[in-house]
């Protein structure tokens, strides 16, 4: 990824489906799978913004509900506002309303930022309640099963935010950050974390997003503007899906096709 050829890393795919949600709701359902049989729970980040609320929506579906196993997923969110947790604009909130209301989630598996403390006490508080639940690598630090995250249009992701000093955090999890863009404190896993996941997912779709994807998967890296080339799984998977609109900028050979 981030080379100025247009080979991928091999750890790295890029999938235009023609069912974006269904294709990601059967990537975590099998991902979820494996890790129960293998580790006995599914740790899940998810991201927030607007792109994954038809996926969470989908995932709490008939269809859907009976194929992800609610009361072995521990839930935690890549990055949150800092809003109560009933503000509209809240992520847990966004998530609540679109799937955790309509299924059987033991509530102790849900792990909300807890936006009702002071911001740093608050991620210091996330920072532990993921040690806690979430079991670490060789290196220390804790390997979620699936890290889902969006893709913002000036290449921003979780709240990691162009030119912010988290950028650079390396030890804490968990941090919080008043970003000037969005004129808000928002607090975001670190970029060491996102990376020591055992599968990154980009949900990335619209032709809004599909300068920023080209720039981020293929364009010379630029980390300070683009905090999304910091998604480089240490150990793990990254896998993009996309559809044909914000897959439209991206040079031949890049994107396949979904199976
Ligand atoms: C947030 C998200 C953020 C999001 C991108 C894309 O809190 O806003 O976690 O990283 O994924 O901003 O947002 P859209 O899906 O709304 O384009």
């Amino acid at each position: 990824m981030n080379s100025s050829t247009s080979a991928l890393s091999p750890n790295v795919s890029v999938l235009i489906a023609a069912d974006p949600y269904s294709f990601a709701a059967q990537t975590i359902a099998d991902a979820a799978k494996t890790a129960v049989e293998s580790r006995g729970k599914f740790t899940i980040s998810l991201s927030g913004g607007s792109t994954p609320k038809k996926l969470y929506e989908l995932m709490a579906s008939p269809e859907w509900a009976s194929k992800i196993p609610w009361n072995k997923t521990e839930f935690f969110w890549g990055d949150e506002r800092y809003v109560p947790s009933s503000d509209s604009s809240s992520n847990f909130h966004m998530t609540q309303q679109a799937m955790l209301s309509k299924v059987s989630v033991p509530p102790e598996r849900v792990h909300r930022v807890l936006t009702e403390k002071e911001a740093n006490e608050a991620a210091a508080l996330y920072d532990q309640e993921i040690r806690r639940v979430v079991p670490t690598g060789p290196d220390g630090v804790p390997v979620f099963d699936m890290m889902l995250l969006g893709l913002g249009t000036n290449g921003h992701t979780a709240s990691l935010f162009p030119y912010q000093p988290g950028l650079h955090e390396k030890t804490k999890l968990v941090f919080a950050e008043e970003i000037d863009e969005v004129k808000m404190t928002r607090l975001s896993m670190s970029v060491p974390l996102i990376n020591a996941a055992r599968q990154i997912v980009f949900l990335a779709l619209g032709d809004d997003k599909a300068s920023v994807i080209r720039d981020v998967v293929t364009g010379p890296f630029d980390p300070e503007r683009l905090p999304a080339q910091l998604v480089r799984p240490s150990q793990g998977e990254l896998l993009w899906i996309v559809d044909s609109a914000s897959a439209a900028k991206l040079p031949e050979g890049i994107a396949q096709p979904a199976q």
